[in-house]
């Protein structure tokens, strides 16, 4: 049994600054923290799990003692082969509490060793879900501040893969107009 090993389990569909906020207060507080990325979710996601694992990496990059990892099935399964003791969650609101504390007591019937400890993230951050994060994007409506700039940009581009070949083409442009004053200078050296 790993005493410093917590698991953050969810969906990341995805990753809000409001996850990225108790990512941060968990790595903090737990020597190690896996962040696990429910793989078998039954809802259709906006973000692949490959994706969504690609973010969170970037995103964490930063915090030495955070992992990012996938799972399938039941989460304490998945905890207890971590060798894990403790479950992350984050509860923003009142209206979270139920659905935490029902999870958290089946998870306890499930396997009785697991504790589920609860953080809150920064108040700026407890009306963020992914969900209304996903709604906002969807309807064309700005995310920022919501969600860190790599996935603003990612979300953006799949929303509107226009977006992705108008950068390309800049480059692409750009990259012309460099070519033709390189040769210009080349030209009158
Ligand atoms: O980010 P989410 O969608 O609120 O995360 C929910 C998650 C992934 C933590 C929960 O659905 C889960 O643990 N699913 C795995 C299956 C499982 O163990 N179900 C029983 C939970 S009581």
């Amino acid at each position: 049994m790993n005493k410093g090993l917590a698991i953050y389990p969810g969906s990341f569909d995805p990753t809000t600054n409001g996850h990225l906020d108790l990512i941060e207060r968990g790595a903090k507080i737990f020597e190690e923290l896996v962040v696990a990325i429910l793989r078998n979710s039954e809802k259709s996601p906006m973000f692949s799990v490959a994706e969504r694992l690609e973010m969170l990496r970037e995103l964490t990059a930063h915090l030495k003692n955070v992992r990012i990892d996938t799972f399938d099935g039941l989460m304490v399964e998945y905890a207890k082969s971590m060798e894990a003791i403790c479950i992350l969650r984050g509860i923003r609101a009142i209206s979270d509490y139920e659905y935490e504390l029902q999870m958290a007591l089946m998870n306890r019937k499930l396997e009785p060793t697991l504790e589920t400890v609860f953080m809150m993230p920064a108040d700026k951050y407890s009306y963020v879900s992914s969900r209304l994060v996903r709604e906002v994007a969807q309807a064309g409506g700005p995310v920022k501040g919501l969600v860190p700039e790599v996935v603003e940009q990612k979300l953006r581009e799949k929303l509107d893969p226009a977006y992705k070949l108008r950068d390309v083409r800049l480059i692409e442009v750009l990259g012309k107009d460099l070519d033709k004053r390189e040769k210009k200078r080349k030209k009158k050296a």
